[in-house]
């Protein structure tokens, strides 16, 4: 049987593990590796692009660069040269997806992504094999902020000591402000609801909340109350429509959640007929990630790859249409009618003031919080 011939974009944690996984596959064959220029210094590598993206022995590109740009035009040149791709970056399907999927249907080639969701866990990829409909997806989608909670909690460190260690254990990029602010989770979360239902959902209108203004107090006190943090993501399709949001969440000390520690992943869908599935595993790093590249690289062989479907809806996420339960810290003498309409108790704790509210439309609490972030210090969690 002829191998698959690969070749492979960019170097890094990603493309260094994907070489290495592939020295182990009889059936596959890395071809040649791009990196820039003065750096392909071994006979494998090339700093000419094209001599990957042109090569006719070449059947996959695999990008693990990064970035948008140049990423998108390599894709398509790929593409529009009748070569399959797999690609783990989140932040090129969530720009281009549909387009690059458009063209790959029509140039009969496969455009896969799994490893842009929930790193080594095959989450999508187990979603595009169910066969009942899938109405919820979700889930802890970022392991950067799992590992600082985790070691807020355990280790009681603080927040910016657990995000130096998530720094210098490779967890965490230089500039961690996407996953620190969910922009990471909410990118993940839109694939998951692009494959589960078929929908891209508007970004603008999913709600977005990361850990950025999570404080050492907020997980003191979390702790006292017996609850652990966590960054979830919800989508949803209701009969009136769609739910999309992102939000740090308490959860109980015996769920699976809670038990997601270090920079774990737990991805979950529900089916119509409620049945949940819930897959868990490493959400980040080098091999883990390669591991769903090495996936599409066998659905390929096994002719079992998937795109998207040619035809996609596009949606908005209605957030008025979920309605929640919050706890959220802010000064003591922080006065908001909006809070106080919701309020059911309140306490104070270290001089500050946790409120806990019932029944609060979903977009009216991230709106509502980013109108006090004006003048104050607030964090709030789901509970
Ligand atoms: N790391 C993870 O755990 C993980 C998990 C899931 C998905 N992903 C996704 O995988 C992709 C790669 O992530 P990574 O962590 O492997 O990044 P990385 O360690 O920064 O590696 C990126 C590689 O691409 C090369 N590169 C970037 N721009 C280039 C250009 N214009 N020309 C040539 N080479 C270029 C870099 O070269 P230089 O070193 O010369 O800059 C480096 O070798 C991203 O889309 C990321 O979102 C990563």
């Amino acid at each position: 049987m002829k191998k698959l011939n690969i070749g492979l974009l960019g170097y890094g944690t990603v493309g260094k593990a994907v070489a290495t996984l592939l020295q182990e596959q009889e059936n596959m064959n890395l071809h040649g590796i791009f990196r820039r220029s003065g750096k392909a210094d071994e006979s494998i590598m090339t700093d000419l692009v094209d001599d990957l993206l042109l090569n006719p022995q070449i059947d996959v590109i695999v990008e693990a660069m990064g970035g948008l740009i140049p990423a998108y035009d390599y894709i398509k040149k790929a593409i529009l040269n009748g070569k399959h791709v797999v690609t783990a970056n989140k932040a090129l399907i969530n720009a281009y997806g549909e387009e690059l999927n458009q063209l790959a249907l029509t140039q009969n080639v496969s455009l896969m992504f799994s490893a842009a969701c929930g790193g080594g866990i095959p989450f999508l990829p187990t979603m595009i094999s169910h066969t009942t409909p899938i109405r919820k997806v979700g889930g802890i989608l970022n392991g950067t902020t799992n590992f600082i909670i985790d070691k807020m909690e355990r280790e009681h460190l603080s927040f910016s000591d657990a995000l130096k260690q998530a720094q210098s254990s490779g967890y965490a990029e230089a500039d961690p402000s996407n996953d620190l602010n969910g922009i990471d989770t909410m990118y993940k979360l839109r694939l998951a609801l692009a494959i589960g239902m078929h929908t891209w959902i508007d970004l603008e209108s999913i709600d977005v909340e990361g850990i950025a203004h999570l404080k050492d107090i907020d997980i003191k006190y979390f702790t006292q109350q017996k609850y652990k943090c966590r960054l979830m993501a919800y989508g949803e399709k209701t009969v009136k429509g769609f739910i999309a949001c992102v939000e740090p969440s308490l959860v109980e000390l015996s769920s699976l959640e809670a038990r997601t520690i270090e920079n774990n992943n737990l991805t979950w869908f529900e089916n119509k007929d409620l049945q949940r599935f819930e897959l868990s595993g490493q959400g980040a790093g080098g091999l883990p990630t390669a591991s769903n590249v090495l996936r599409d690289l066998n659905s390929m062989i096994e002719k079992t790859s998937y795109t998207l479907p040619s035809v996609m809806n596009e949606d908005q996420a209605d957030n008025q249409l979920d309605h929640q339960n919050y706890l959220i810290r802010t000064p003591i003498d922080l006065n908001s009618p909006f809070l106080e309409k919701y309020t059911g108790q309140s306490r104070v704790f270290s001089g500050v003031l946790y409120r806990t509210l019932y029944e609060v439309p979903v977009n009216e609490m991230h709106k509502e919080v980013l109108r006090l972030r004006e003048k104050n210090e607030v964090f709030f969690a789901r509970t």
